[in-house]
């Protein structure tokens, strides 16, 4: 049964390296019957979570903040698996996506003990060099303390300009591991 994929791709290169990725992955994934929403973060307005804790009374609306995350939010509580793409940014992911993963904080201020709902994952990065280590502690940690599967993880070093990933390997592993989910 086709499943519910949610990508939140934190690039602000729509022509980039992270976006290949998320393409090809996209590929695989609808071949394979699952319904894939994408949200490219650079084009939305997205403000930082305010830290306020004041969310979480209306599930339809939970932020106080309302902004585009209001575009994200149905997506987010219908999604089985959520794709985290994005390019490797001093040794992290970009600000875009920790941006909007702060705001998702306010779904799980709708529940008690702000328990966050369980989803599976997948991380799509790209980079100049290979430093991916304090991403993936990261990754890793986050998966542990959401209580969420890992599924997979595609990550292409040596890429510095859009582009540059054109007939990488790592182009052909997305798309598998979209096949495969
Ligand atoms: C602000 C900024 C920070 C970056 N930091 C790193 C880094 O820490 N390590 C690295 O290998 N590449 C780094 N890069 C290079 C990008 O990860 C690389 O260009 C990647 O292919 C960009 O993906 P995109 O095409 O999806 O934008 C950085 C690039 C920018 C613009």
């Amino acid at each position: 049964m086709g499943r519910n994929i949610l990508v939140l791709n934190g690039s602000p290169r729509m022509n980039g390296n992270t976006a290949a990725l998320v393409e090809q992955f996209t590929k695989g994934a609808e071949q394979a019957g699952h319904r894939v929403v994408r949200y490219d973060l650079q084009r939305m307005q997205i403000h930082p979570c305010l830290g306020c804790c004041q969310g979480g009374k209306d599930p339809q609306s939970p932020c106080v903040q309302k902004d585009d995350m209001l575009k994200i939010y149905p997506d987010y509580r219908e999604a089985d698996l959520v794709v985290l793409a994005s390019p490797l940014y001093y040794w992290t992911v970009s600000g875009q996506l920790k941006c909007a993963f702060d705001r998702l904080f306010a779904v799980a201020e709708c529940n008690a003990d702000y328990e966050n709902p369980k989803k599976e994952s997948v991380l799509l990065m790209a980079a100049e060099g290979s430093g991916f280590e304090e991403s993936l502690y990261w990754y890793d940690r986050l998966m542990d303390h959401l209580g969420w599967t890992d599924r997979g993880k595609v990550l292409c070093g040596g890429v510095f300009h859009a582009g540059d990933i054109r007939g990488n390997s790592k182009l052909e592993d997305a798309y598998q591991l979209g096949l495969r989910i």
